[in-house]
């Protein structure tokens, strides 16, 4: 009688061990592509890094790229994941307008493409979007100069530079439109003064959001515009283009101690932090991209299981072809006062990540 419990639970363990095999093994088979455009930032390290992990929890296979800011690279890698039968591909968009030959490769295979923090332009190849919500960035950081500044208050007149992000990326459009649509009434009612005049987006934007392209432009506009009286505030659509603005304002003179301009960024990188920390840069928008991961993840389970993936935006995001249901993420802006809680209480950064 023991004996046959005994037998009995054995065969179940060993039943249950054998099912748990077959599941991994399937999801093992079922291979995701995940297409990121840069090594160089450190966010795109991070979001593949956290999109690779969470994929590979679920018991899937990866195939991790970075396109090394390159077009053609970026689609062979994406020719790759369609040759090798990715079901599933999610793509950080080098260039937004590049994609649409090889995505109709992938339609025609019926491999579901998840258009990740970039929205991929003119094609109806895009199954999915997800992504911080960007015109509430640039809107964090137009509010956060208005504060900063009392502008609401008849506060100025200050000058102003603007540094936007690059043309071929969807996003540099919606971060300029949230931040202008909050400081351009200060423009025009004479309380914020760009010097330079370079208020339209075309002169403002930074090529691969380069650091080093948005410091010699910085540094053009200073030795032109203000060899007398200082900057005010720098609207920097990221941080790697707010690092550049003030290399070129240290080279030129300003200091933390003789007062820095008020200076916006974006993603809380490291080094920005770092700056924040040293009085250099202002603020930050703070992009958890461990819940961007989450929520892509999420998607990919839902198209895999054969469901609809869930979205909070189905009206917003046309991407010239098509309507691209979306999921948004709330983003926050960070500086001097809340860095702790947001970024070392959350875990996303340890005390010696931002320690110099
Ligand atoms: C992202 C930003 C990033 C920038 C440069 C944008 O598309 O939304 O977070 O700073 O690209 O890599």
């Amino acid at each position: 009688m023991k004996l046959r419990r005994i037998l009995a639970v054995l065969m179940s363990v060993l039943l249950l061990v054998l099912m748990a095999g077959c599941g991994g093994s399937d999801k093992k088979e079922t291979k995701i592509g995940v297409a990121m455009p840069t090594q160089t930032r450190q966010r795109w390290n991070q979001d593949g890094a956290n999109i690779e992990k969470k994929l590979l929890e679920q018991g899937y296979s990866v195939d991790l790229q970075y396109g090394n800011n390159e077009i053609d690279l970026q689609i062979s890698q994406i020719e790759k994941m369609i040759q090798e039968g990715c079901k599933v591909i999610i793509i950080g968009a080098v260039d937004a307008n590049s994609l649409s030959d090889v995505l109709e490769q992938a339609k025609r295979k019926n491999i579901k493409i998840i258009s990740y923090d970039r929205l991929i332009m003119n094609t109806d190849a895009v199954d999915y979007y997800a992504t911080f919500d960007n015109l509430a960035v640039g809107t964090m950081q137009g509010e956060y100069i208005e504060e900063k500044l009392n502008l609401k208050n008849g506060g100025g007149p200050f000058s102003m530079e603007i540094t936007a992000g690059s043309l071929d990326d969807n996003n540099t459009i919606s971060l300029f439109e949230g931040a202008m649509d909050v400081l351009r009434p200060y423009i025009q009612k004479g309380q914020l003064v760009v010097k330079s005049g370079q208020t339209d987006l075309r002169d403002c934007a930074i090529s691969h959001w380069k650091e080093e392209i948005a410091k010699e432009r910085m540094a053009g506009i200073l030795a032109a515009f203000y060899g007398d009286g200082k900057l005010d505030a720098a609207l920097c659509a990221n941080d790697s283009t707010a690092i550049g603005v003030q290399a070129a304002l240290l080279e030129a003179g300003y200091s933390p101690a003789t007062g820095m301009p008020i200076i916006t960024g974006q993603d809380a990188d490291k080094k920005s932090i770092k700056a924040i920390l040293r009085g250099e840069q202002t603020m930050s928008i703070f992009k958890d991209t461990r819940i961007l991961a989450e929520e892509t993840v999420k998607m990919v389970n839902a198209i895999i299981a054969g469901k609809e993936p869930e979205t909070n935006d189905i009206g917003n995001y046309n991407n010239g072809m098509k309507i691209v249901p979306t999921f948004l993420v709330r983003p926050q802006f960070v500086d001097g006062s809340n860095y702790k809680e947001l970024l070392l209480d959350s875990g996303y950064y340890t005390e010696s990540d931002i320690k110099e």
